[in-house]
């Protein structure tokens, strides 16, 4: 049996993902294919290295220590080709508390900010909780692979912008940007002179042949220009210990972005964030790469059956990521009806895709990052709600 095949009882354990669905989807017995975690252990270097701390019994205020740049300096090194400098590195509790710093710290009220939509929801809040103007440059859909539209982008750009988002990889539709593509958005940040917040927080979650770049190591401009959104969270499912790295190689930007993380007190690591993330990087390599191994298995499985069953829906191959994004606009549902639909008849808890921007409407995003029993359960829940539909739509044509 494979590692991932064991299914961890996670009700009631306090968790999002399965104790939060009565209160947020009004619907205890769909299953949770939603938010961004997933349902395996962490790494077994982690949860001793946890193990360790917590049998030590203090748990006080923690320095970032040398072993815990390098391990983070060693990684980017390793898996991502980057050659990074231990005093990039700036802690920050999570990525998404860093954007919001990053637009405080780098933009005014009123300027512009770029994000390229459909995208993770929080981006919309980070711009415009603070009174900035959000810009939206929408990916287009070449068939069935989302391209980045750099000619819209370009027509947008004027001296109010001063900062794009960038999901690299995409949350939600798995593009793994190629060097190319980073290329030309490097020089248009060049030309125009924006900065780029590059959130690569699912860099780590690539299927060959794919392989990402971290934006900063695009070009000398991107080098200066790019604040690189790191952490091991996604990587080895340890989201709730609250670890991201800012890298930032250069030293103004950087100096200004500590700036701002100290004037909120963020600064501070938890024992078990320090301690996860150095054994997670030093020894968690081979973990990973089963995991994608799994993970590919679960996206082929459920691919496969969108394409032998489900006719009406198209499915996003994912370059990248564990999660699914699915149009269902053949349907023929509103926005409404597919949720009541998902969440009714197919007993699934999705994420809809228009919580990602007018554009991710009809759409869902599935997350595979479960037991293939589970991926097995979820697929047949819609195809059996799907034939259940199709089949009543039938007769009620005869
Ligand atoms: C693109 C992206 N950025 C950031 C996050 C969350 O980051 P954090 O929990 O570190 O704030 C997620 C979580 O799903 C994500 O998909």
């Amino acid at each position: 049996m494979d590692l991932f095949d064991r299914v961890i009882e996670r009700r009631n354990t306090d968790c999002e993902k399965w104790d939060g669905l009565e209160q947020l989807f009004g619907a205890p017995d769909a299953l949770p294919m939603w938010v961004a975690d997933m349902d395996f252990a962490a790494p077994e270097p982690v949860l001793e290295a946890l193990r360790a701390k917590i049998d030590h019994g203090v748990l006080g205020y923690t320095r970032r220590t040398d072993a815990y740049l390098e391990a983070v300096a060693g990684w980017m090194a390793e898996r991502h080709g980057w050659p990074v400098e231990k005093e990039w590195i700036v802690f920050c509790p999570g990525v998404v508390p860093a954007l919001n710093l990053i637009v405080q710290a780098f933009t005014e009220p009123g300027d512009k900010v770029v994000i390229q939509t459909p995208v993770y929801p929080p981006f919309y809040n980070v711009v415009k909780n603070h009174g900035r103007e959000l810009v939206l440059n929408p990916l287009r859909k070449n068939g069935d692979r989302y391209e980045m539209d750099l000619d819209d982008l370009e027509s947008k750009l004027d001296d109010k912008v001063k900062l794009l988002i960038l999901c690299s990889p995409h949350n939600p539709v798995g593009r793994v940007w190629t060097r190319e593509e980073l290329e030309r958005l490097a020089e248009l940040s060049e030309k125009h002179g924006f900065l780029v917040a590059s959130d690569e927080i699912h860099a780590d979650l690539v299927y060959a042949p794919h392989t990402h770049t971290p934006f900063a190591n695009i070009s000398e401009w991107s080098k200066r220009r790019t604040i690189v959104c790191t952490a091991p969270s996604k990587t080895f499912n340890i989201a709730g210990l609250n670890t991201a790295n800012m890298i930032i190689p250069d030293k103004e930007l950087r100096d200004r972005f500590a700036r701002e993380v100290a004037k909120y007190s963020l600064g501070s690591i938890t024992p078990t964030g320090h301690a996860a993330t150095i054994a997670a990087y030093r020894e968690g390599g081979p973990w990973l790469d089963a995991l994608l191994a799994y993970l590919q298995q679960n996206i082929d499985y459920a691919l496969e059956v969108v394409a032998k069953e489900l006719p009406e829906l198209r499915a996003v191959k994912p370059e990248a990521t564990y999660l699914l994004w699915l149009d269902c606009r053949g349907l023929g549902m509103s926005v409404k009806e597919l949720n009541a639909f998902l969440l009714k008849e197919a007993k699934l808890a999705l994420n809809n895709g228009a919580m990602f921007g007018t554009d991710g409407e009809g759409y869902v995003r599935m997350n595979l990052a479960c037991s293939r029993a589970t991926v097995k359960e979820g697929m047949n829940r819609l195809t059996a709600a799907v034939r259940a539909l199709r089949q009543r739509r039938e007769d009620s044509r005869s």
